[in-house]
């Protein structure tokens, strides 16, 4: 590996790190939004609404319109590709209307996963080929960060050492890209929960692939203060028999963050991978509170956990959207005291709060 090359121009440290910084300010966390059409036509379906352009442009529109005072829970939101060109009702653009509130317009740049040849049942994530055209187009358009999600299972004998470096490589060459066109990369290495695996099964899983995406994104040359991961809480696995307390969850999750990822790093946005809207609060806040040094913010990234009330309440009717825009205020908000270690669990209930989210296999 050489050693010979140049650290990205000042300014371009600079812009990544103000943006990064933004999105990891106190308290405030992201929104993803960013569900693929065929994922939100799952999302739809359960609340029984057909899943058309126009449904899911009125459904982003509620979550985007919703009272300014979204803005001191969340510092971004991650769309889907459609929404970043769609407005409301009244021609305002997406990104303008979160812009105007302080939040930030992020993009989801990968097209999905594909299967990695005679695994077992391993994948990788494409979208490589046009993302620099890709990057700057949005940049222009107004998104200032991005997302790439890479999946992991967890199984007797996987992550197998290739889905790891494979995956590890192509977060790499994503994240390189991105800061190449003044966009924070959000790196998602997520280890899905499906499996009867243990926590500290979870747990060395998530220090291994961690590792391995470090090493990645440092032979890419990736600037670390730019740059933002998302991952996994540690966790037993679904259809493990053993559960874990939020200490134990938090403990693990901890213990993995802290003996793998650089303090460089600008912060680490959890996903909340099926669980309820509560539980990913409840585990949020004993991060937050663990014992012991994380050197950066630990906030959230969550889709499912911020927006299942969120559907429940609004089932496609506009005289419930005032509802619904409350259920998003106050889970943001809940998961903003939860950044900050300084949520009560049960404080907060809403329609789904208790619901386990768990879809098996999950795509995006
Ligand atoms: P969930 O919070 O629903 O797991 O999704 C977050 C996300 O953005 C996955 O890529």
């Amino acid at each position: 590996m050489t050693t010979y090359f140049h650290y990205p121009p000042q300014p371009l440290q600079d812009e990544l790190k103000k943006i990064a910084d933004s999105l990891m300010a106190p308290g405030k966390g992201i929104l993803a939004a960013d569900e693929s059409v065929s994922t939100m036509g799952k999302r739809l379906a359960d609340v029984g609404v057909e899943n058309s352009d126009e449904n899911r442009r009125r459904y982003r529109e509620l979550l985007f319109t919703t009272n300014s005072t979204v803005g001191n829970s969340l510092s971004g939101a991650i769309m889907f590709h459609e929404s970043v060109y769609q407005a409301t009702a009244d021609g305002v653009p997406f990104t303008q209307v979160l812009a105007s509130k302080g939040i930030i317009p992020g993009i989801k740049v990968d097209s999905g996963t594909v299967p990695l040849f005679c695994s077992e049942d391993e994948v990788t994530t494409q979208g490589l080929d046009d993302l620099a055209q890709r990057c700057a187009r949005y940049k222009r358009d107004g998104c200032h960060f991005a997302k790439w999600r890479c999946v992991l299972k967890v199984k007797r004998n996987t992550p197998s050492p290739l889905a790891i470096a494979e995956n590890a490589n192509v977060l790499a060459r994503y994240a390189s890209v991105c800061q190449a066109s003044r966009i924070v990369p959000i790196v998602e290495p997520e280890i899905l929960t499906d499996g009867g695996h243990d926590l500290s099964r979870c747990q060395k899983v998530s220090e291994a692939v961690l590792a391995a995406v470090v090493k990645a994104l440092h032979d890419h040359h990736v600037y670390w203060e730019g740059c933002i991961f998302k991952v996994n809480m540690v966790t037993p696995g679904q259809a493990s028999p053993m559960k874990a307390t939020p200490d134990q969850v938090a403990m693990a999750t901890a213990t993995a963050l802290r003996r793998t990822l650089p303090p460089a790093l600008a912060g680490v946005a959890f996903l909340s991978g099926g669980q309820s809207e509560e539980d990913a609060t409840v585990h949020l806040n004993a991060i937050n509170k663990c014992p012991g040094r994380s050197p950066w913010p630990l906030t959230f990234s969550y889709g499912r956990a911020l927006q299942a009330s969120v559907l429940r309440a609004w089932g496609g009717r506009d005289e419930n959207k005032m509802q619904a825009q409350m259920e998003l205020i106050t889970r943001a908000a809940a998961n903003s005291q939860a950044a900050r270690g300084l949520y009560t669990p049960g404080a907060v209930a809403g329609g789904a709060a208790g619901q386990g989210l768990y879809v098996a296999n999950h795509q995006y």
